[in-house]
């Protein structure tokens, strides 16, 4: 079955909204993994808007399931991640300002710049994901950059309104994780995805993990956090 990897930034990013001690997203990554998730997600992000480092730290002491962490490929981030020890690392790009990751990392034009980033990560004993777009010339990038992993953006997907939107994000979402697959890449996917849409993703075959973040704590505030998991455990 596909696996589950909850993404609790949203947990902390209500704590930040008053400075406060609650709620505590590794009280969150306890529950989530009680309620069935088979992994625990977060970003820590340059601006600290939600996940800040000692949230990284407990989570890592807490944490039994696997642990990925979503970082900028920047040195800052490479002495956290080499300080921390999560399980995995995905590499996203990341604009000051933005609301969320806007779409994938450039692996194609940055691949220069991430290789050495790449290679001292796994001399870390570090798992490396990328995040891309489903995109092949990105797929293959990946392949050449060595990493074993890439979560493909499922945003296109997410937001299509039309039938023919939605189809022509699906059929390049299908065809872009055949390929990684065929190129030795396992393939996670995320962003946007909920209840409703998730599915059709978790039905590709390709596929072994979902990270689903926002949809899941939204509906915690009604439902509880072990309810929002449930029901996205019975979506996929
Ligand atoms: N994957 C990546 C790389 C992300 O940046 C995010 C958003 O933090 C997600 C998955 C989860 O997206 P969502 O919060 O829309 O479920």
């Amino acid at each position: 079955m596909t696996r589950l990897s909850v993404n609790i930034d949203h947990v902390a990013t209500i704590r930040q909204a008053r400075k406060a001690s609650e709620p505590d997203p590794v009280a969150a990554a306890v529950l989530a993994e009680l309620a069935g998730a088979d992994g625990i997600t977060c970003h820590i992000r340059a601006d600290r808007r939600h996940i800040q480092l000692k949230d990284l730290e407990r989570l890592r002491q807490v944490v039994t399931t696997h642990l990925n962490v979503e970082m900028a490929a920047t040195s800052k981030m490479l002495k956290i991640a080499r300080s921390v020890r999560p399980d995995l690392v995905t590499l996203v790009p990341e604009r000051a300002g933005e609301v969320t990751t806007e779409g994938g990392i450039d692996a194609a034009r940055l691949k220069k710049k991430l290789a050495p980033h790449i290679k001292a990560l796994r001399r870390s004993k570090i798992d490396v994901s990328l995040f891309i777009d489903p995109n092949l010339r990105q797929i293959e990038a990946a392949a050449e950059l060595k990493v074993g992993t890439v979560e493909l953006n499922t945003n296109a997907y997410a937001v299509a309104r039309s039938d023919r939107a939605l189809a022509a994000a699906f059929d390049a979402f299908v065809v872009a994780a055949a390929y990684a697959s065929e190129l030795g890449l396992a393939v996670a996917a995320g962003h946007g995805l909920t209840v409703r849409n998730v599915q059709a993703i978790s039905d590709v075959p390709e596929v072994y993990e979902l990270n689903i973040g926002h949809s899941i704590i939204a509906r915690s505030v009604f439902f509880g956090i072990e309810g929002a998991i449930h029901e996205m455990l019975d979506a996929i």
